[in-house]
């Protein structure tokens, strides 16, 4: 069978970057695909305004955790607004791209890291994200 994922995919799908838990975390985001089942936590360190560390904890498919590595290496020194504009296909394409079935798990990981960014700036602002909210929990209709 040819090899549907590309060797990047892959790489970060078997040595997935910043898996675990930061201690007293800035933010703490938690998202879930309901279609699918899978679940991905992501936590925030932020100084001045930088995001200085990230973690995940995905429970979910290759894609999902190929994602959540590349993502939380891709955030680590943004601001965060600059983190904030890291859209799930930009990350797909940092992962030499994504099968289409397989998109809505790059979903996810913008989904979560916007959800720790959210998490953030509630406890320091008293607000959140303006008007956000997670795309992989919107309803789906069906069940396929
Ligand atoms: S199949 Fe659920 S996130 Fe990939």
């Amino acid at each position: 069978m040819p090899e549907p994922y590309s060797e990047r995919v892959m790489d970060h799908f078997k040595n997935p970057r910043n898996v675990g838990e930061i201690e007293n975390p800035d933010g703490v985001g938690k998202i879930g695909n309901p279609v699918c089942g899978d679940i991905m936590e992501m936590y925030i360190k932020v100084k001045d305004n930088v995001i200085v560390d990230a973690k995940f904890k995905t429970f979910g498919c290759g894609a999902a955790i190929a994602t959540s590595s590349m993502i939380t290496e891709m955030v680590k020194g943004k601001t965060i607004e600059d983190a904030l504009k890291i859209s799930n296909k930009a990350v797909a394409e940092a992962l030499g791209g994504l099968p289409p079935v397989k998109m809505h798990c790059s979903v996810l990981g913008e989904d979560a890291l916007k959800s720790a960014i959210n998490d953030y700036l509630i406890k320091k602002t008293g607000k959140g994200l303006p008007g956000w909210k997670p795309r992989s929990e919107e309803g789906h209709h069906g069940k396929h």
